[in-house]
């Protein structure tokens, strides 16, 4: 029978998952499809209960519910415990929902397959405080990055997200900017610089040293104010297209155990989102 997958979020209509995952579906033989569901706060519960009735075989979760979905599932895998945050759930044999997340070590993958282990010794800066900037701090920390440095506009936040692992620390973003050249990778979590939502930057990139890393969560579009200026002052980039797939594809090996093409998908969503989006 033919098994199907999901994406719960709200809004949900500008999610490129259903079309990644079909393709891979498609590409790796699997008789299977992915679908967008537009779920309010007050439905989570009754969604999650109606995708188990319905045998929905697994799905992924989104803004904003990658917390509050936590209570409708049964167990939760070390990275999901940690973040307080899920993004992919499996039905496992039994009927039993278990939650993870795969988006802190997409972001390592997708840094990993860019520039190999060139920013392992480095000081590295987190710009943000909310659950992208834990996930991503925290996978860094588990693969051997930091120390790590946390700053965001409001500084108690990131304080709370620095007592979580150790030898982290915060500066404000003023001190930041200031001593932006001590930071060989610097990773932009917010929201600041997303298309139709947020213009501007969170943090002015003109102190970057020469060869720095610095990373950009968001991918549309491709380049932000951000991303840009740091390229202009000298700074390798990285937007946030590599983490989405990587994301993604950890989704689906745990769904299906099959690794798919991320470097193929890369290429697709970019010329997508270079042509179309931006
Ligand atoms: P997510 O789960 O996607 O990380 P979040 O938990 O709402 O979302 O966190 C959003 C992050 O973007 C926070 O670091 C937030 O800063 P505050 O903690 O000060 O709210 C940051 N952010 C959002 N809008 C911002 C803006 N206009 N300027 C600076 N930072 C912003």
């Amino acid at each position: 029978m033919k098994k199907w997958y999901a994406v719960l979020g709200d809004p949900i209509n500008q999610s490129m998952s259903p079309a990644m995952h079909d393709h891979w579906f498609q590409e790796n033989d699997v008789d299977a499809t992915y679908i967008p569901i537009h779920v309010t706060e007050e439905n989570l519960g009754e969604t999650v209960a109606s995708l188990k009735r319905l045998g929905c075989s697994g799905w992924n979760v989104t803004v904003p519910h990658k917390s509050a979905i936590i209570p409708f599932l049964d167990e939760l895998d070390p990275s999901a415990k940690v973040m307080n945050a899920v993004n992919t759930v499996e039905v496992l044999a039994d009927g039993s929902l278990r939650g993870s997340n795969t988006d802190g070590e997409g972001f390592v993958r997708s840094l990993e397959e860019a520039f190999g282990d060139r920013c392992q010794n480095d000081q590295v800066l987190v710009v943000g405080a909310g659950g992208a900037a834990r996930g991503i701090a925290y996978a860094l920390h588990e693969a051997g990055y930091g120390p790590i440095t946390f700053t965001n506009r409001t500084i108690d936040k990131a304080v709370r997200l620095a007592e979580g692992i150790s030898q982290a620390s915060v500066v404000s973003i003023d001190e930041a900017e200031q001593n932006l050249a001590a930071y060989g990778l610097i990773v932009q979590t917010t929201s600041v610089g997303m298309n139709f939502a947020q213009q501007g930057k969170p943090i002015d990139p003109k102190n970057v040293s020469t060869g720095a890393v610095v990373a950009d969560i968001i991918y549309n579009p491709l380049e932000t104010e951000f991303l840009i200026e740091a390229s202009e002052n000298g700074a390798y980039i990285l937007n946030g297209t590599g983490m989405f797939v990587h994301q993604g594809a950890l989704a689906f090996k745990k769904w299906t155990t099959i690794q798919p093409d991320t470097e193929k998908m890369i290429g697709k969503i970019t010329v997508n989102l270079g042509g179309k989006l931006c």
